[in-house]
This record gives structure tokens, sequence and C-alpha cells, in this order.
């Protein structure tokens, strides 16, 4: 055969193969084409991928999605209190349906919620005030108390009840919502104004599947915990049981109040960058610098562009993807101030073993907070808090960790925390502590870390877990080391005084011998024996004192 043959029998051989993969009217088939695959592909919204998703939302098992549930809402309540200056005062209500069903009731005296925004707030995900801005806050990606409800929704088909004022001359809001899960949007079942008896705030209720439980992990171990890093906080929980735990506020001084600022230049990534040229209003270079960032001042400006060998003056708009680059370039290069840490503020030392107190009773306890520093752009704050002792601390088990990120307990995925790794990591020997090699402490110990920051580096979207920068671990290890430090002088103090003491007791048993002795041998009478004795004891008493 001819090579042309061959080549024409090859080109017909393939052609009859690929007709045959395209179906055939009626015919069985089972492989896709570009066209009825096209037919299937569309988007996917949000909602739709979050209802499959749950775990990462943390609505992974009956048992954690209420107390995420509940999470969601009190966060939310704290946040919205603090940000218009009001001392949180929070009631959670957690009601058994039976049959692994569970209302819960969540409901503060914050600023309200304008009735245009109740749909959207609780009936679309990534929706928010807080994504936008660089400010510390529990909440972050808009996703929180909308994802509750469509877990609520998904699992017994109950929409969401709000109950919203914003002042006491207006009328409160009742709204019965649910989410259209395909296009992530709110679907009003029900909307009419209420009488209330609250001047303002809001009451979120949703139905849900769960598990009650009691002990590590559960809402009695959340709100304990809120209550730790949230002195000035007053929250009122009753139990599915129907008993009522009350955690009165330990202060009533609200958080230092936080600043909104723009990002640092340093540690900004590429496509950032890019989204930032694209949005700014200034016409140039060093324009776009002084405007977009926090600490560029019009001499940093001109450093950074001379660093990076480009203009002050080029438009932004000629700005080229390799220009970018310089100018990341140019940014690493210059010396630029820490960014501003009004945008943080730490539960402080005090307020932190006020906390700590409240709940944990001790013998000892110590504090520390930590300068401001920097991870990728962002500030952060790093405070240690330790309680020892205390009859309702175990004596020889592992300390507890109880770690904080913007002043939420985080008590899932300790393993994979930074702050939990901090802990193995610090040598507690150091301190007059025993530890077994890569594992906690041992003793009547609890340990508190928090980090503060304007975006807490969360190891997934249901924020359980901080990751492991270096620049974060640093700092948690150095604060540790310091409380560890005032534990090791509380613990050579405390020995100092127990070796005293039985020494006195030693003694005070032998002195009435003593004067017995001396009655035999010297011919004391009972009196001189008596002062003796009382001159010896109140020695050893003078001295004691
Ligand atoms: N109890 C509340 N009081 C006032 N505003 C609230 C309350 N709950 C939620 N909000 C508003 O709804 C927004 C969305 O809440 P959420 O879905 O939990 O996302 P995030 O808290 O991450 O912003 C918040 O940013 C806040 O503006
Ligand atoms: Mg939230």
């Amino acid at each position: 055969m001819a090579r042309k043959e061959i080549a024409i029998k090859e080109i017909q051989t393939i052609e009859k193969e690929e007709t045959s993969r395209i179906p055939a009217k009626g015919k069985h088939h089972t492989h896709e084409t570009a066209e009825t695959m096209a037919a299937r592909q569309r988007d996917i919204s949000v909602s739709e991928f979050f209802a499959k998703n749950r775990h990462l939302l943390g609505f992974d098992n009956p048992r954690k999605s209420l107390l995420t549930a509940i999470k969601e809402a009190v966060d939310n309540s704290l946040d919205a209190c603090e940000e218009a200056g009001i001392l949180p005062e929070v009631l959670v209500e957690v009601e058994d349906l039976g049959r692994d069903r569970f209302l819960i009731i969540v409901q503060d005296n914050g600023p309200g919620i304008v009735k245009k925004q109740i749909p959207n707030i609780f009936g679309k995900l990534l929706y928010g005030s807080k994504f936008h801005r660089l400010k510390m806050s529990r909440g972050q990606q808009g996703i929180g108390i909308s994802a509750a409800g469509m877990y609520g929704m998904l699992t017994t088909g109950k929409p969401v009840e709000i109950t919203s004022r914003t002042h006491k001359t207006k009328p409160a809001h009742h709204f019965r919502l649910q989410i259209d899960t395909k296009k992530n949007k709110p679907e009003i079942i029900s909307d009419r104004e209420t009488e209330w008896d609250v001047e303002h705030g809001t009451q979120v209720a949703i139905e849900l599947e769960g598990k009650h439980t009691h002990g590590k992990q559960s809402i009695d171990e959340y709100l304990r915990q809120t209550a730790i890093a949230n002195p000035h906080v007053m929250i009122i929980y009753k139990e599915p049981g129907g008993e009522t735990i009350t955690y009165e506020r330990t202060s009533h001084e609200l958080p230092a109040h936080t600043q909104e600022i723009k990002p640092h230049p340093l540690g900004v990534e590429l496509g950032v960058m890019q989204a930032l040229l694209r949005d700014t209003r200034a016409r140039n270079l060093a324009g776009f610098l002084q405007h977009e960032f926090s600490r560029v001042s019009q001499r940093v400006a001109e450093e950074i562009c001379a660093n990076a060998g480009l203009s002050p003056n080029a438009l932004v708009s000629r700005v080229s993807h390799a220009d970018i680059e310089k100018l990341l370039e140019g940014i690493s290069k210059t010396k630029i101030m820490n960014p501003p840490t009004s945008c943080v503020a730490p539960i402080g030392e005090e307020q932190l073993i006020r906390g700590l107190q409240s709940v944990v009773p001790a013998d000892f306890y110590a504090s520390t907070t930590r300068p401001p520093a920097v991870y990728r752009g962002n500030p952060f704050i790093i405070e240690a808090a330790i309680a020892y002792g205390g009859s309702e601390q175990e004596g020889d088990a592992p300390a507890r960790v109880l770690r904080m990120a913007n002043r939420v307990p985080l008590l899932y995925q300790q393993g994979g925390c930074c702050a939990y790794q901090s802990v193995v990591q610090t040598n507690w020997r150091n301190y007059s502590l025993s530890q077994p090699r890569g594992s906690l402490p041992l003793g009547p110990l609890t340990i508190v870390v928090h980090m503060a920051s304007v975006w807490v580096p969360f190891t997934s979207e249901s924020k359980e877990a901080i990751a492991s920068y270096p620049e974060i671990e640093e700092q948690i290890i150095k604060a540790l080391q310091d409380c560890g430090r005032k534990l090791k002088i509380y613990l050579s103090h405390r020995r100092r005084e127990t070796d005293e003491q039985r020494k006195h007791d030693y003694i005070t048993t032998y002195i009435p011998h003593i004067g017995i002795g001396l009655r035999e041998l010297l011919g004391f009478s009972e009196k001189e024996e008596q002062n003796v004795v009382q001159t010896l004891t109140g020695l050893l008493e003078r001295h004691r004192e």
C-alpha cells in the first residue's frame, strides 16, 4: 500500500470513531461532547456552594452546628453593640423541641438593623459590613448568620425569624425569611410591624437540627470563655433544661474604640495591587501610593518610586504589569513605618486577669500584652494569661489551653492552631513545670492565648484555628515566656514559704519539751518553765510576722 493510502485510511477510522461519539437519536450513549457539557455549565451560587460544603462553615455535625449557629449570632450581637458604643447584654435561649430539633434565640440590646437591610443580612450569603474594611471585629466574611439560617432551613424547612428595632420612637419589625439558594437571594415569607418591649436591638430565632451536650466544645464552654475574653459583656443563658446561667460583667468599660485603616504597602500581593490601581481615583503613582496606603507620605512615596525605578508622575492608567512588579520591589526596599495600631484593641492585662478570675478559680494569675506587630501588612497584638493552682484544676494533667481570636473563643481544631503549637514549643521546664517532649506542660494550669488583628488568618472559613505565620508564632511564644517567668517567681516564693512553714511547725512541736527539759535539768519552777515556753513561742511568732 502506498503511503498516501495509509494516511487516508487512518483519517477515515478517526472520523468513524468521532462520529460514533456523537449521540444518535434514541441510541444509548455514555460519552459527553463539548456541546452536551456546555448545556450543563452554569454559575454556582455561593449559597449552593456552601449548602453542599457546609462543613467548611462549621456545620458538619449536629452538635457542632448548634454551637456554630449560636456563636455566629452572639458574635454579631457583640460586634454590633461595641460598634454602637453600647455595653452588650445578650440573651441566649436554647429550647429542645425533641427529635434532635432545637430552637435557638439570641437577643441583644444593640443598635438594631434598618428594615431594608434585614432580608439581605439574613437571606443572602456574603453580605456584610465588615469584609471591605481593615478593622478588628469578630465577623469578617459576611457569611456567619445567613449560613446559620440556611443550615436551619435545610435541616428543618423552617424560616429564620428576626425582630429588630433601631430606636424607641420607631416601630419594631418582624420578618420571616428564607434563602433562595439557587439565586443566593432572600425570600420574604412575611414582614410586619410588631409590638416589642425592647427600645433597640435585634432578636434572631432559628430552628435547626442539633445535639446538645455539656463539657468540652459545648455552648456552656463557649459562653464561659466568651466571658473571659469580654469582661464588659453580660450574658444570660437559658439552657434546654430550663436552668438559667448568668455571666455578670466584671467591667463597665467598653473595649477601646478601634479605627479603620488603609492597607500597609508591605506585604500587599500583586493581584491586590493591580485591583487597587484599577479602582483608585488618584492620577499619578505618587498620589496613588499616598492615598491608598497607610504610612506613605509624599517623601516615602517618592522614595518607593525611586527604588522601583519608576517616575512618581507616571500615570496610574499607564502602569503595566511589569511596572507593578517593580513597584512591589521598590516597596520592599523602602523603610516604611509600621502600620498604625489604632485599628486593634487588646483585652488588656488587667481586664484579662479579671475575666479569668471570674470563671477559673486559681491561686495565681499572670498576663501579658505584647506590643503591636505586623504579618503580611496586617497589624496584630498577642496577649497571654495563665491561672495556676486552685482546687478545680487537676494537678498532674496537661495544662488547658484557651485560644481566642478577636475576643472569640476557638473550640475546634486545637492541634492545627498556631496558638496551641506555640504553647507546646515553649519550654515550660524553664519555669519550674514538667513537660513531656513535644507536649503541653503538666500541672494545675490554664493558659489563655489571644490574637487581636484587623484580619485573623484562619485556616478555614469556619474560623477555628489560626494559621502559623512565623511573626505570629514569635509573638505568642514571647508572651508565654513572660507569663512563665512570673509563674516561676511565684512558685519559688511559694516553695520557700512551705519550707519555712515546715521548719516552723517542727520547732513549735518541740518548744514545750524544751521547757520540760529545762525544768528537770536546771530545777525550774512551773512558772519559769511557762516563761521560757512563752518567750520562745513569742520569738517564733514575731519572726514569722
Ligand atoms: N445583631 C445584629 N445587630 C446589628 N447588625 C447586625 C447584627 N447581626 C448582623 N448584623 C449586620 O449584618 C452583617 C452580616 O452579618 P454576618 O452574616 O454574620 O457577617 P459578618 O459578621 O462576617 O459581617 C454584619 O456585618 C452586620 O452589619
Ligand atoms: Mg458575623
